[in-house]
C-alpha cells in the first residue's frame, strides 16, 4: 500500500496539470484510486447506442470482433451455462483472454497467441442497461481488487463514446502490475479499437 502514495500523487498531478479548468464528459462511475489503472476511450462514428451496447452484451459474439477477450460465457455458481449468454447481476464470467491483445482485426477463426492467453473467472457485479454500464470483478476480491467497469453513451450525430476503466490494487496487484501493465493497458485499447472497427465496418447498422 505505501508504494501506491507516490504515483497516485503522479497521477494527480498529471490530470490537474492537463485538464485545469474540465474534466472531459465520463459514464464510468468515480471509484477509488488504485496501485495502477487500464482504461480506453474510444470514439465510434456512425452508429447507434443500441447497437453499441447490444454488441457489449452479446458474449457469444466477442470472438468475431474482440481481439482481447477471445471467449466469454456467462455461468451460475455451479459453472453451469446461462440460458442466454449474457450478462446478469451475480451471475459469473469465465473467459479466455489475449494479454497483450491480438493484431487486429479478428474473427472467431483467429487463433490464439497460445503464449499469452490468460484464463479469467470474474462475478458480473453490474448491468445498468439505463445508464448503459457493465462491470465485473476478479474473485477472490480479497487477493486483487479489480472492477472492469465499460459504458457507452450517445455524444450526438452518429458518434457513441466506449469507456472501460478497471483500477487494480490488493495484495497481487503489484505482480500483476510487474508482469502484465503494459500489455493490459494495450489490451483495453485493442478492445475498444476492435469494437469501433466492428460498428463503424457495419455502417451504424446493427
Ligand atoms: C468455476 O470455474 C472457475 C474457473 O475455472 C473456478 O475457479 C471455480 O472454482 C469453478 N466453480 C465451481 C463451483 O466449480
Ligand atoms: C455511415 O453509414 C452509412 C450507411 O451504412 C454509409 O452510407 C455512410 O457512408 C457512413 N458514413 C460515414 C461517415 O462513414
Amino acid at each position: 500500500m505505501r508504494k501506491s502514495i507516490p504515483i497516485l500523487a503522479i497521477l494527480t498531478t498529471q490530470i490537474h496539470s492537463t485538464s485545469p479548468q474540465q474534466e472531459p464528459y465520463t459514464n464510468l462511475p468515480d471509484v477509488p484510486p488504485g496501485l495502477f489503472t487500464s482504461q480506453a476511450r474510444v470514439e465510434i462514428h456512425n452508429t447507434t447506442l443500441q447497437a453499441a451496447w447490444n454488441a457489449l452484451n452479446d458474449f457469444s459474439s466477442y470472438p468475431d470482433w474482440n481481439p482481447f477477450v477471445r471467449s466469454a460465457l456467462a455461468v451460475d455458481a455451479k459453472n453451469i451455462s446461462l440460458e442466454r449468454n449474457f450478462p446478469i447481476e451475480g451471475a459469473f464470467l469465465l473467459m479466455s483472454t489475449q494479454i497483450p491483445p491480438l493484431p487486429l482485426p479478428v474473427n472467431r477463426y483467429t487463433p490464439d497467441n497460445p503464449l499469452h492467453i490468460n484464463p479469467a473467472y470474474e462475478l458480473i457485479n453490474h448491468v445498468q442497461p439505463d445508464l448503459h454500464r457493465l462491470a465485473w470483478q476478479f474473485i477472490p476480491k480479497e487477493a486483487l481488487a479489480a472492477e472492469r467497469w465499460q459504458a457507452v453513451s450517445d455524444l450526438g450525430g452518429g458518434v457513441v463514446l466506449y469507456e472501460s476503466r478497471e483500477v487494480f490494487s490488493g495484495p497481487l496487484a503489484q505482480t500483476l502490475k510487474d508482469l502484465l501493465e503494459e500489455g493490459l493497458q494495450a489490451s483495453f485499447e485493442a478492445q475498444g479499437a476492435g469494437l469501433k472497427l466492428l460498428l463503424e465496418g457495419k455502417g451504424g447498422k446493427q
